[in-house]
């Protein structure tokens, strides 16, 4: 990893976290279990890519180079919604899974009816944050309505997940493949560069540009995911390996193999690179961002 993204993604890091330890209730807040729980989920060590690729689409838009005041708030509400999406992906009815951001799931700790509050909790007070947000009232609103779309059930992350789970156990093809991945992670992916974007005042066709950049990147981001799943060890991705084999998931590796995979997401990223030509030298942070998508390794 270059040390410009490590750069990157540590002051995002930083700066989410900051923004997330002030719009979250405190963990003596009553009722405590449910704000323990939000806190065990949120804070267990993410890699609070949504946000940082929302920030870094805004400094691009921007123009100075400068991040604009309060978009922190906007990343920390699109990690809420992420979060709450992988505590209930963890659940014994969705993936079962026990491990997450190298810890146990939420649903291991609080049990299972808290860890489905909590997500439901964790999208309530992203929307309160979304709510509040800095920018102009009609931004806010397109906000706002982005954001429900992109995890919503007509190709979003909840039609995504439901996609995901009718589909175990039958032979997947490229195309079902290729709408689970763009609905269940593609949509908030796209939404974080979208609403970025929106958030540092880009015109219309500017936020196009991001659209078919931030649709072109997350679904690269999900073949990663699957790719990383077969690849790497649970130690290393903090969460359990092998899954997707073992529960006969719909993944890009079972249609293509993982060599083909990882050339797939690659090519993925440099038709995205190619959406971001005319924005010019102010690109370079998102498009790194964008490359370690493809080149991490959890
Ligand atoms: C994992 O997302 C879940 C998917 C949508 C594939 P990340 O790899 O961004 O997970 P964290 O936030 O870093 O834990
Ligand atoms: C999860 O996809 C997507 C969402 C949480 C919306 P996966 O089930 O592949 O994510 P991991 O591998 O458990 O992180
Ligand atoms: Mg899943
Ligand atoms: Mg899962
Ligand atoms: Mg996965």
């Amino acid at each position: 990893m270059s040390s410009d993204v490590q750069q990157i993604l540590r002051s995002g890091v930083e700066l989410t976290d900051r923004a997330l330890e002030r719009l979250l209730p405190d963990s003596n807040t009553i009722p405590t279990s449910i704000h323990r729980a939000m806190r065990h989920s949120v804070f267990a060590g993410g890699k609070r890519l949504r946000p940082v690729l929302c920030m870094e689409s805004a400094r691009m838009l921007a123009g100075n180079g400068e991040l604009p005041a309060g978009i922190e708030d906007l990343g920390a509400a699109l990690e809420m919604l992420h979060t709450y999406s992988l505590v209930h992906d963890d659940l014994p009815a969705l993936d079962n899974d026990d491990l997450r951001r190298g810890k146990p799931t939420c649903h291991v700790v609080f049990g299972e009816a808290i860890a489905i509050l909590c997500g439901d909790a964790l999208q309530t007070q992203a929307y309160q944050t979304l709510a509040g947000l800095r920018c102009p009232p009609a931004a806010t609103v397109a906000i706002l309505g982005e954001i429900a779309r992109a995890t919503g059930t007509v190709e979003g992350m909840i039609g995504g997940q439901v996609m995901d789970l009718e589909s175990e156990h039958l032979t997947p093809t490229a195309e079902l493949v290729s709408a689970i991945h763009k609905a269940k992670t593609g949509a908030l992916i796209t939404t974080s560069v979208v609403t970025g974007g929106i958030y540092a005042g880009g015109d219309a066709s500017a936020v196009e540009h991001l659209r078919v950049f931030g649709q072109r990147a997350g679904l690269a981001f999900q073949i990663i995911d699957d790719v990383l799943d077969v690849t790497e060890s649970s130690e290393h991705l903090g969460k359990t390996a092998g899954k997707d084999a073992a529960t006969v998931k719909a993944t890009w590796p079972a249609v293509y193999g993982v060599d083909q995979s990882l050339k797939d997401a690659r090519g993925l990223i440099d038709a995205a690179f190619k959406e971001l030509d005319g924005f010019g030298a102010a690109a370079k942070p998102l498009k790194a961002v964008a490359l370690y998508l493809v080149e991490r390794k959890h």
